[in-house]
């Protein structure tokens, strides 16, 4: 069968190493795909941003299944409008896919169907915000409504710093557009844990648990980025502790979606903070995490496709994912300046000897072939992904393929997963 994958980044290229390992598959096609994705799929050019387009993609390859990655087309519709048109395609329609695309939904949805969060205020104006901010007590936590890419949450110190954001934010000073509603946060305190599962609408199969690393500094300091590094292990989570999500988190959100007449087929990823109270949500995303994916996927057993594929037909229930025990890692290299701006173009060296390394995938993130070489194309280049017994193993075979890869800036955090090593020495 012919597999289509829409996006380009690391996650759509873990994506697409996964769906060619399963027997079934026979062909592979990613859009727009990068330099490293181009190694194992056909890519083709597509605007994420036009739904037609990717549309009429569709119509021209004819995918047997088609995998929607980043969340700018889930948000326009691109599921509805393929779904319109006969396409299998694994991913959330636009109303559904609001669990991410709108904070403000995402929340009250959460208080509807006692959902575990932050408390909240949703605000439509300025003055309805200076009001709400009352009952707050800093540090604030200020965020926009809309897909944001990753800057539209502000962690306030005062009640004036967090007024000066919501400013900005209804504005449009802060992030380019005027946001219609701004939500306020209680600031919660704990570990994150990326928990992510497989929906079909009404049952759910979780994934293996993640930790991302959001800060471009070693020891978590400095502006987020897009995600710096992640591991994965079964012991991110205490014994007991997935049930007491799924039962509490995942199971009541797809239950709450369906009730509402918006069913979930998908991936349900919920950005956890551990508290003192116990997991509560921080946010929903309606997709794959990226760089999760990438440490995820690897520990994959079973076959992608036939789990995608239950999913979109209802019989999640019959299904139940093989890990390889152990762990994985992934550390991403990215460009000098990055998450501020950066420049492009540089030849990438050491790629071959990096694959080298036993039990690593290099996978790439922001990467273009010109002529027979990869070059950097984007702010995160290349997501270095290993799997090992142990987490010091993955970790260790990660930074070692690591140290065979140049390229013009090259910059990656030298302290993926030391948190989770320092805990259990
Ligand atoms: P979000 O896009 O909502 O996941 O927020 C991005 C990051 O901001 C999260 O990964 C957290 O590190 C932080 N964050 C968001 N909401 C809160 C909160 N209520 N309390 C503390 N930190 C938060
Ligand atoms: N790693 C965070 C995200 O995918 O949103």
């Amino acid at each position: 069968m012919k597999v289509l994958i829409l996006g380009s980044g690391g996650r759509e290229h873990a994506l697409a190493w996964a769906v060619k390992r399963s027997p079934r598959v026979t062909e592979v096609v990613c859009a727009p795909g990068n330099g490293g994705i181009a190694q194992v799929a056909r890519c083709v050019s597509v605007d994420l941003k036009d739904v037609d387009a990717m549309v009429r993609l569709a119509e021209a390859e004819q995918p047997a299944l088609t995998i929607v990655g980043p969340e700018l087309p889930l948000s326009l519709g691109v599921v509805d409008a393929l779904q319109q048109r006969g396409f299998r395609v694994f991913g959330p329609t636009r109303e559904a896919a609001r669990l991410e695309s709108s904070k403000a939904f995402a929340k009250q949805f959460m208080k509807r169907n006692k959902i575990p969060t932050a408390n909240y205020a949703v605000c439509v104006s300025p003055a309805e915000f200076e009001k709400e901010i009352a009952t707050f007590h800093p540090p604030i936590v200020v965020k926009a409504d809309g897909l944001a890419a990753g800057k539209g949450v502000l962690i306030c110190e005062s009640r004036n710093t967090a007024l000066e954001a919501a400013h900005g934010l209804f504005s449009g000073a802060l992030l380019g557009a005027a946001e219609q509603q701004v939500v306020i946060e209680e600031f919660l305190e704990g570990d994150e844990v990326s928990f992510l599962c497989l929906s079909d609408g009404q049952h759910v199969a979780p994934l293996v648990p993640a930790q991302d690393h959001k800060r471009i500094g070693e020891g978590d300091t400095g502006p987020n980025t897009g995600g710096m590094g992640v591991y994965s292990t079964d012991s991110i989570l205490e014994p007991g502790m997935t049930e007491w999500i799924l039962h509490h988190i995942a199971e009541p959100t797809v239950r709450g979606m369906a009730e509402e007449g918006t069913p979930f087929v998908g991936v349900l990823y919920c950005g956890l903070m551990m508290t003192a109270r116990g997991p509560e949500v921080l946010e929903y995303n309606a997709r794959f995490g990226d760089p999760e994916t990438q440490a995820i996927l690897l520990r994959l057993e079973s076959d992608l496709v036939d789990a995608l594929e239950a999913c979109i037909d209802g019989r999640l229930c019959d299904t139940r994912l093989r890990w390889t025990p152990g762990a994985s890692a992934c550390v991403v290299a990215s460009s000098s300046g990055y998450p501020g701006s950066y420049k492009t173009g540089f030849p990438i060296s050491g790629l071959a000897a990096a694959a080298q390394v036993p039990g690593v995938q290099v996978l790439h993130s922001g990467t273009a072939r010109i002529g027979n070489q990869i070059v950097t194309s984007g702010g995160r280049v290349l997501g270095v992904t290993a799997a090992g017994d142990s987490l010091q193993q993955a970790l260790d075979r990660a930074y070692q393929a690591l140290a065979e890869i140049q390229f013009e800036g090259i910059y990656y955090r030298r302290d993926i997963g030391h948190r989770a090593l320092a805990k259990k020495s």
